[in-house]
């Protein structure tokens, strides 16, 4: 009762909130997603993306040197690959020396100590811009599975140490694990991305690696029969459940800000590692408003990661990993 209780007590200096601060943020929650093209010498800036880039081989290895110096641990890897070698069945994918294959290895002979996170789905890949496979007019679910494990075996062979399948395929994480155990894999990592909505918010990330989807007669123009409705919140928690079931190690929520109400909800209800992708339309929005000098970078950036931290995420894949690493040290 006031005033033997005034609130403000504990807020009176930096020293006094920060004794009392309930959330913490570090180098360890990050994930840091990076994309990779062909060539030599390439720091290709993504115009949706301003201040993010598609690098080569030797600028890759470059930049996970500068993100472990940091102390950022982990990466995620997404390849651009030329038109010319997509098509409807993953084919390129599966390419043993393939720019996803040859990208882990860059990795791991840079920064041997670097985990390795892999994005497993077929839209980089596809000549139609789906996560699966086109048949009739749907993406059709078992045959994508299959190829999907495939891809994360192929994965696993080149030394990559988690795959991330990204393409809310049902079953895909039962048909992965499976696979991974009969080859031998058992400790490959699977991060799900368990709850990940069919958002808007992806388009910046569609123009980096150039995956939006095609507009084609018979080709569903969105991925709404795979990716989940934003209006829905219990399923998210149902999806996510059956892919630990299925074997999956992390479980994802995605996007971040607009769905921290859904971080909560799994974070009560799961017993694995949560995390949360703060989206390439998340990254630009801040961007835009900065540039025209309408918000602070650094002090909406923080903000919002500690939103994400503090809603129940684990871990974070962010475009921002490197510039919260540094506004925090
Ligand atoms: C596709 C994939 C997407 C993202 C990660 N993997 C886009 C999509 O589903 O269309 C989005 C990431 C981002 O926007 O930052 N498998």
């Amino acid at each position: 009762m006031f005033p033997l209780r005034r609130n403000r007590r504990l807020r009176t200096t930096e020293a006094m909130r920060a004794l009392v601060r309930e959330t913490t943020i570090s180098p360890n929650d990050f994930i840091v997603p990076l994309f990779v093209v062909e060539g030599k010498g390439v720091k290709d800036e993504i115009a949706s993306m301003p201040g993010y880039y598609r690098l080569s081989l030797d600028n890759l290895q470059k930049e996970v040197k500068e993100l472990w110096k940091l102390g950022l641990k982990s990466v995620l890897l997404f390849v651009k690959v030329d038109d010319k070698l997509k098509d409807n069945s993953g084919t390129e994918a599966l390419n043993p020396n393939g720019l996803m294959q040859r990208s882990i290895k860059a990795v791991k002979d840079a920064v041997p100590g670097m985990v390795v996170m892999t994005d497993v789905a077929l839209d980089p890949f596809s000549s139609f811009g789906h996560d699966g496979i086109v048949g009739g007019g749907k993406i059709v679910n078992d045959d994508t599975s299959a190829v999907l494990a495939e891809m994360a075996l192929s994965h696993a062979n080149a030394g990559a140490d988690v795959v991330a399948p990204s393409d809310m395929m049902d079953g895909r994480i039962f048909e992965m694990r499976t696979l991974l155990e009969d080859e031998g894999h058992h400790d490959i990592g699977i991060m799900s991305y368990s709850a990940k909505y069919a958002s808007a918010f992806y388009g910046p990330f569609r123009d980096a690696l150039d995956s939006a989807p095609v507009d084609l007669k018979d080709v569903p123009k969105d991925k709404k029969t795979y990716q989940m409705d934003y209006a829905n919140r219990e399923e998210a928690v149902k999806e996510t459940l059956m892919d630990i079931d299925e074997g999956a190690d992390i479980v994802m929520v995605k996007p971040g800000l607009c769905y921290l109400d859904i971080v909560r909800d799994i974070k009560n209800a799961v017993n694995v590692p949560v995390a949360v992708y703060q989206v390439s339309g998340e990254y630009a929005m801040i961007k835009a408003a900065a540039e025209r000098g309408w918000l602070d970078h650094d002090a909406v950036v923080l903000e919002q990661t500690f939103a994400i931290k503090r809603a129940g995420a684990d871990l974070i894949a962010s475009y921002f990993a490197k510039d919260v690493v540094k506004l925090i040290s």
